[in-house]
């Protein structure tokens, strides 16, 4: 890798229209907090950057639905989410937000200046007007019925029932879900930056010259570039945003995800106006390391859009890297902010006060780096206590206790080593070359693991050469147990700084250690014979199940509260025997199953009835992966008149249970019963 002389690192602006929760955590403030402690812990210039974005529609919605301003809601969130990140120590050099005038002078003059080299197209066209709301309307806020499957709570821009990508005016019936008014289509102006121009180095830049990304990045971001590039609209109908600077251009704002990224630029101008720093050796340099921090859904506009605008700009140094994650699931589902499925960080705080570093240790411990994850209560509350509290925590209580009842809390000298001594030793050694190359290529539960294994080995070490039955026979050898058992507390004390800083701190505390270099990690003589070693208190401590029953109680009350919003089944008419008896229900087994191509939500199955073979079609896919369903024992509704599906014809219909979150789940015998079995 090239030798960067500063960095900045952006971790992507959150919304400021809800609370932070451990998703975002997780997948975005974690890991770029951990990185930017680990290089400053290295000495290195860093900037990290975040902030609010607090423009585009969703918070102009919120504000309407609560009567107040928008200004109102994102002075709301602001603190609040400001505030989680403080508690949870993430160390960002400046964390500002969008409706700054630094950030709206900032956002206003880049955009001027690719109006004035000429890189923008108008274009006029019509959209969808809500003339109640007075208001253009984006395409997620209109419904209608879908042209293809009759679905009537159909997107304008994809039905969820059939998986088809809509165009808003492909709808039948459309409704403004602003105001329930039927929209007009109205004309409007925008500008657009023509995509396509920069496809050629996009595709260089990218493919070619950045195999090093993510595969998840790089694989979507070949995805988007195989596909095409097309001009995008970067100005907005709206009362509320950085007004477009240009000419009649009243009531059109800069697009959000125009103006959002330039907010990284923004909040640094601000930063070095109260720091006294140049802001462009941030961000015009060469030997700036750009790096992007983000969540999977942003991959596109820091990988395509955003590049391409700095790209056009002229002056900007482009991301060297952008390290996104994977989503984070909660208890088996997705985290849901409209459905309150999360857990909260503000709400953490409450119930776990001074725990922030457990929480940073289970969300690096099972960070979605490759793949999506899933949070569980008991994992954490195993992990904390199986593993902060057991391995980390005892070890330097145990180390810091001896050495308080043994030598007057003061470091003991260290006699000649045996075998046992150089060996663990020479593994403190290596930790450091071993945890780097985990922290550079972003792979921190990697990284994590290898720091807990310096715990481990200290643990290993203390309880296998158990000083407290030789310390009346062997006092020299206690000595020489105790000193390399506090210098691995020191090593500790440095190797846990990115990823537990408060830990970290206390530690440090303990052993009167002000500075923690990186560079002295793997060292075996941070501490000198004759310091003073503080008293210790516990660093962690055990969670208790009840504790963990009232946040699966909050879930499940969650649970409840969606059930009962979401709309009832009403209770069908009554019907005679004979019509239930017409049914011809029977158990039958699935044994092929593959995903309609171009849909979303459908499988085509083929089925052992008993009686034969057949092939239905199921709106499942969103829910079952074709391959771990082959085998599964399902209800069948056989006479079910066919019908044909995306041009296939199914024959039959299996029967699913509707959970409150819309998940469709299988209704199977509890046994294994013969395929054709009748259902009575
Ligand atoms: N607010 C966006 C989100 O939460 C992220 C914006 S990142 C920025 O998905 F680069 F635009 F700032
Ligand atoms: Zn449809």
């Amino acid at each position: 890798m090239k030798n960067f002389k500063r960095h900045t690192i952006t971790a992507a602006l959150p919304y400021a229209n809800g609370p932070v929760h451990i998703g975002h955590l997780a997948g975005v403030y974690v890991p770029a907090d951990i990185f930017s402690r680990y290089l400053r812990l290295k000495g290195e210039d860093v900037l990290f950057v975040c902030g609010s974005d607090e423009h585009g529609v969703p918070i102009t919605l919120k504000a309407r639905q609560e009567n107040t301003t928008p200004q109102n809601i994102v002075d709301r969130y602001h603190s609040i989410i400001k505030n989680s990140f403080e508690k949870f120590g993430i160390s960002t050099d400046i964390y500002s937000r969008t409706s700054s005038p630094t950030h709206h002078t900032t956002s206003s003059n880049f955009f001027k200046k690719l109006y004035d080299d000429g890189l923008f197209v108008e274009k006029t066209s019509d959209q969808f007007y809500d003339e109640d709301a007075k208001q253009f309307l984006a395409d997620r806020y209109i419904t209608g019925t879908c042209p293809h499957c009759s679905n009537d709570r159909a997107y304008g821009d994809q039905c969820e029932n059939c998986g088809t990508s809509l165009n808003a005016t492909d709808l039948i019936n459309p409704v403004s879900t602003i105001s329930g008014s039927k929209p007009i289509m109205k004309e409007t102006k925008h500008w657009y930056l023509p995509l396509e121009n920069y496809e050629d180095f996009l595709k260089k830049w990218i493919l070619d010259d950045h195999k090093d990304w993510k595969p998840n990045v790089y694989g979507q971001c070949k995805s988007w570039l195989d596909q095409g590039l097309q001009a995008r609209a970067v100005s907005r109908d709206l009362d509320w945003g950085v007004p477009v600077p240009v000419k009649n251009a009243d009531g059109k704002v800069l697009y959000v995800w125009f103006d959002a990224p330039i907010g990284y630029i923004s909040n640094t101008i601000e930063w070095a106006e109260k720091n006294n720093k140049n802001w462009e050796d941030y961000w015009k340099s060469e030997q700036t390391r750009l790096i992007h921090f983000i969540g999977k859904d942003n991959i596109v506009f820091h990988c395509i859009i955003f590049p391409a605008m700095l790209k056009a700009h002229g002056d900007f140094i482009l991301p060297d890297n952008v390290p996104a994650n994977e989503f984070l699931n909660l208890e088996g589902d997705k985290i849901s902010t409209s459905r309150n499925w999360a857990v909260w960080l503000h709400e953490y705080l409450e119930d776990f006060p001074g725990q922030q570093d457990v929480l940073r240790y289970v969300l690096c411990a099972g960070a979605p780096e490759t793949k999506d994850n899933d949070f569980t209560w008991k994992d954490f509350q195993a992990r904390n206590n199986n593993e902060l509290v057991a391995i980390l925590g005892n070890f330097i209580n145990r180390a810091l206790v001896l050495t308080q009842k043994y030598y007057d809390g003061k470091v003991p000298e260290r006699g000649s080593l045996n075998d046992f001594d150089k060996d663990t030793l020479n593994q403190l050694k290596d930790c450091k070359a071993k945890i780097e190359t985990q922290l550079d290529q972003f792979r921190f539960r990697e990284a994590l693991k290898e720091a807990m294994n310096v715990a481990r080995l200290g643990n290993k070490y203390l309880a296998d050469s158990e000083p407290w039955k030789i310390i009346k026979t062997n006092p020299e050898r206690v000595k020489t147990i105790l000193n390399i058992s506090l210098q691995i507390s020191a090593n500790l004390a440095i190797i846990f700084e990115p990823f537990l800083p408060f830990t970290s701190e206390k530690i440090r505390k303990f052993l009167n250690l002000e500075i923690a270099g990186w560079n002295l990690l793997g060292n075996d003589n941070i501490l000198n014979p004759g310091d003073n070693i503080g008293t210790p208190e516990l660093l962690f401590s055990k969670i208790e199940d009840s504790q963990i029953e009232v946040q699966i109680e909050k879930l499940m009350k969650t649970k409840a509260i969606n059930a009962a919003n979401t709309k009832q089944v009403p209770v069908k008419e009554a019907i005679n025997f004979e019509t239930f008896s017409g049914m011809d229900l029977r158990v039958g087994t699935i044994i092929e199953a593959e995903k309609v191509p171009k849909t979303k939500k459908l499988l085509k199955l083929k089925i052992d009835t008993g009686i034969d073979q057949r092939t239905v079609v199921s709106g499942i896919a969103e829910f079952h992966n074709p391959e771990k369903i082959i085998g599964k024992q399902v209800t069948l509704l056989l006479n079910l008149e066919p019908r044909n599906i995306k041009g296939i014809e199914s024959q039959g219909m299996i029967l699913m249970a509707e959970n409150s979150d819309g998940e469709l789940i299988f209704v199977s015998p509890t046994q294994l019963v013969i395929n054709g079995a009748a259902v009575k």
